[in-house]
């Protein structure tokens, strides 16, 4: 993504603010997880799939929208660890053998290996809810229960037949096919952006007054750098290696997915991630608030090495 942008952005050390959330949505997540009650060895396998190396970019992509409309980061604790608590469920059942049938996930065995296919559906499952938990919970003390009820039905359209879950049922029918390049972007906005938009945009429910050139510039953001993250994802499926990405490189040739780089050729696929990073640093030059956060991380998501 282009550095410039003309927001009035404080010069913020990027590292810092990434290790520092990082820790931040980690405390929380083990919080949420702790005070689960439940059968043990199906909390184990919750703990398994959401303490395991993952690059807690989304609750990132809510404190880095936050930091841009102004919010502390304790009024953003509760999506950024609902959001990634949805994302750890999708995971697991993503590689379930009913689905892409992986035997690694963040260098460690899948869940449904670690612990057995039922427990790891089970914990998906057990996952999902929880991350709705965690919004009702959420205590921040909101006069007004509207901020919280938007944030709810912003997640519960992100994951549902709609978006996640949609998609993922999209990119199994299409394994074996060859669609063209607006029917492979449709089922990445689905499955992979549709999360990484509500991350961006959960944040707005605290900002009724945030104007809609905004709101549509944030979404604008969301949609560009999703889209080009799952553009990355199957590159690097292409020319990662297992040891880096922590997944079995080369699985999407291997089930016969419907990979952009594999339908359509790897330069152009990168050609095609230039594109939507140029139009997310753009998006980004509409807003007024702080856009270091977002600004670092799109070129982080784009340009990720595993
Ligand atoms: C991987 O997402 C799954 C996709 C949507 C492509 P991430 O690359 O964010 O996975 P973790 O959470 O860091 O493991
Ligand atoms: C997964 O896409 C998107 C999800 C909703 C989990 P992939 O199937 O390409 O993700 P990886 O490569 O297994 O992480
Ligand atoms: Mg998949
Ligand atoms: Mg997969
Ligand atoms: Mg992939």
């Amino acid at each position: 993504m282009s550095t410039s942008n003309n927001s009035n952005a404080p010069h913020v050390r990027q590292d810092d603010f990434a290790t520092e959330l990082i820790d931040r949505a980690n405390l929380q997540l083990e919080r949420v997880l702790a005070a689960a009650k439940g059968e043990e060895r199906l909390r184990e396998a919750m703990h398994y799939s959401v303490f395991n190396g993952g690059k807690r970019l989304r609750p990132l992509l809510v404190y880095a929208s936050g930091q841009c409309l102004g919010l502390a980061p304790d009024q953003l604790d509760a999506p950024a660890c609902a959001v990634e608590l949805i994302h750890c469920y999708s995971l697991v059942h993503d590689d379930l053998p009913a689905m892409d049938d992986d035997e690694l996930r963040r260098g460690r065995p899948t869940t449904h290996l670690a612990f057995d296919e039922a427990l790891a559906i089970l914990a998906g499952d057990a996952l999902q809810a929880l991350a709705f938990e965690c919004l009702v919970h959420d205590s921040t003390p909101d006069r007004n229960p509207q901020p919280r009820l938007d944030m709810i039905h912003a997640l519960a359209q992100a994951c549902g037949a709609d978006g996640m879950a949609g998609g993922q049922a999209i990119d199994l029918a299409m394994e074996g096919t060859r669609p063209d390049q607006a029917q492979v972007e449709r089922m990445f906005e689905l499955k992979t952006g549709a999360l990484i938009r509500a991350a961006v945009m959960m944040p707005t429910a605290r900002c009724p007054d945030l104007p809609q050139t905004e709101r549509q510039a944030l979404r604008d953001f969301a949609e560009s750098v999703g889209l080009a993250f799952q553009i990355r994802d199957d590159l690097l499926d292409i020319e990662g290696q297992t040891g880096v990405i922590g997944k079995t490189a080369g699985a999407d040739e291997a089930h016969d997915k419907a990979s952009w780089p594999g339908l359509f050729g790897i330069e152009a696929a990168q050609a095609r991630i230039d594109e939507l990073s140029t139009i997310a640093a753009n998006a980004l030059k509409k807003l007024s608030g702080d856009t270091a956060g977002l600004l670092w991380l799109g070129r982080k998501l784009v340009n990720r090495s595993y």
